[in-house]
C-alpha cells in the first residue's frame, strides 16, 4: 500500500515543492492549509506539475485540535511534513504572542494527534537560526543552540524541544508506528534546520510568493530586477568578511523538498538510528550577498539596482552548514548550483509578471 504523508501548510512556498518531490516519489499526499498566508496559486501548479488533479487539499487551521482530529480519523497518516507556522522575524518581535499561539499550538496540535491515532512520524521544519551567532564555522547538528534572538527564533527552539520530549515520551507505547489505530502508539521525529532555502521549481509553475514587501533577499533581487522595487539595499558592507556584506548558505528549494524525501523515507522504512534525529539542510557553501547580487545579473544577464545601506539589526555575520550528516545519513547532497537556482527565481518572477 502507497504511503500516506500529510503535509501542513503544504500550500505554501516550501511546502509546495515538498508535495511536488513526494508525489513524483511515489506517495499519497494529503495537503492541509489555512491559507493565512499564501492563496491557492502554488497549489494549483502542484496538480500541473504532477499531472494530478486529484490530490486531498483540506483548508483547515492546525491550532483547531477538532480538524487536525478529523484529518487523522479521516485519512490513515503515515507521516507528517510540518510546515504550517509563521516566519517573519520582524513581525514576530512586534506581535510575539501571535507567533507562540501559532508556531506552537498547531505542533502541539499535530503530535496530540499523531499520538493518539496509533502513532506517526513527524518530521518538522525547523531552521538555521537556532544557532544564532557562532564563529565556529561550518555548524554541525552538534553546535550548541543560542538563545534566540527573535520570537520566531523561540518557536523553532521550542517546537525542536516539544517533538524530542514527545518522542522519548511516547517510546513507551512500543516501537511501531500503526496509522489509524486509536489508540496511543510512539512519535517519531526529525528536525531539518533549513539554511536559506531560495530560487523556485524550473517548471516556473510554482515558487515563492511574499506579501507585501519582501523581507528576504532574494523575492526583493526578482522583484527589483522586474521593476516591482525601486532599489535593493545590501544591508551593511562593513562585516569582517571578504567583501564585507553577510555570508549565507543557499539552499534550492527543489534541492530543499529532496531532503524532505529523504528523511520521510528514512523514517518510513524505519531506517532512523535514533527516534529524534536532527539534519542540517545546507550547501556547506557560503555566498556573500554581494556574491549572490553579482552572480543573479551575470546569470539572468542585467543589472540592477541596488546600493548600501547601514545594517539591519539582528543579521549575523556568517552562517553556514556542515551538510556531511546529512549526505551520510539520508544519501541526500544539494545538486543545484547557484547560477541554476537564481535563473530558476527570476524564471518564477517573469512567470508571475506574465500572469498579472
Ligand atoms: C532569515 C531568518 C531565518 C529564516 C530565513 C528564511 C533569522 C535571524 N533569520 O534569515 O531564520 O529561516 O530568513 O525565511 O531568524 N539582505 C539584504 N537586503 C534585503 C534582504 C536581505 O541585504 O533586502 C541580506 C541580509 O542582511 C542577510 C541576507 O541578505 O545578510 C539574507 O537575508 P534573508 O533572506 O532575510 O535571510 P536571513 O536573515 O539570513
Amino acid at each position: 500500500m502507497k504511503k500516506r504523508v500529510l503535509v501542513s501548510g503544504g500550500a505554501g512556498y516550501i511546502g509546495s515543492h515538498v508535495t511536488v518531490e513526494l508525489i513524483q516519489a511515489g506517495y499519497d499526499v494529503v495537503v492541509a492549509d489555512n491559507l493565512s498566508n499564501c492563496d491557492l496559486t502554488c497549489f494549483e501548479g502542484v496538480k500541473k506539475i504532477t499531472g494530478k488533479d486529484d490530490i486531498p487539499f483540506e483548508k483547515i487551521d492546525c491550532c483547531d485540535y477538532a480538524s487536525v482530529d478529523r484529518l487523522f480519523s479521516e485519512f490513515r497518516i503515515d507521516a507528517v511534513i510540518h510546515f504550517a507556522a509563521f516566519k517573519a522575524v520582524g513581525e514576530s518581535v512586534a506581535e510575539p504572542l501571535k507567533y507562540y499561539r501559532n508556531n506552537l499550538l498547531s505542533l502541539l496540535n499535530i503530535l496530540e494527534a499523531a499520538k493518539t491515532h496509533g502513532g506517526c512520524n513527524v518530521l518538522f521544519s525547523s531552521s538555521a537560526t537556532v544557532y544564532g551567532e557562532t564563529d565556529k564555522l561550518p555548524v554541525t547538528e552538534e553546535s550548541p543552540r543560542q538563545p534566540a534572538i527573535s520570537p520566531y527564533g523561540n518557536t523553532k527552539q521550542i517546537c525542536e524541544d516539544i517533538l524530542r520530549d514527545t518522542v522519548k515520551a511516547t517510546a513507551a507505547y512500543g516501537n511501531e508506528v500503526m496509522p489509524g489505530i486509536d489508540k496511543p502508539g510512539p512519535v517519531k521525529g526529525t528536525a531539518l534546520r533549513y539554511f536559506n532555502p531560495i530560487g523556485a521549481h524550473p517548471s516556473a509553475l510554482i515558487g515563492e510568493l511574499p506579501r507585501g514587501v519582501p523581507n528576504n533577499l532574494v523575492p526583493y533581487i526578482t522583484q527589483t530586477a522586474i521593476g516591482k522595487r525601486e532599489c535593493l539595499s545590501i544591508f551593511g558592507n562593513d562585516y569582517p568578511t571578504p567583501d564585507g556584506t553577510c555570508l549565507r548558505d543557499y539552499i534550492d528549494v527543489v534541492d530543499l523538498a529532496k531532503a524532505h524525501v529523504a528523511a520521510v523515507a528514512r523514517m518510513l522504512e524505519g531506517r532512523m538510528a535514533e527516534d529524534y534525529e536532527i539534519f542540517n539542510i545546507g550547501t556547506g557553501r557560503p555566498v556573500s550577498v554581494l556574491e549572490l547580487v553579482n552572480t543573479f545579473e551575470k546569470v539572468n544577464n542585467l543589472k540592477l539596482n541596488y546600493r548600501f545601506t547601514p545594517r539591519r539589526e539582528g543579521d549575523i555575520t556568517a552562517i553556514w552548514a556542515d551538510p556531511s550528516r546529512a549526505e551520510k545519513e539520508l544519501g541526500w547532497k544539494a545538486q543545484r548550483t547557484v547560477e541554476e537556482t537564481l535563473a530558476a527565481a527570476w524564471a518564477w518572477e517573469k512567470h508571475l509578471a506574465g500572469k498579472e
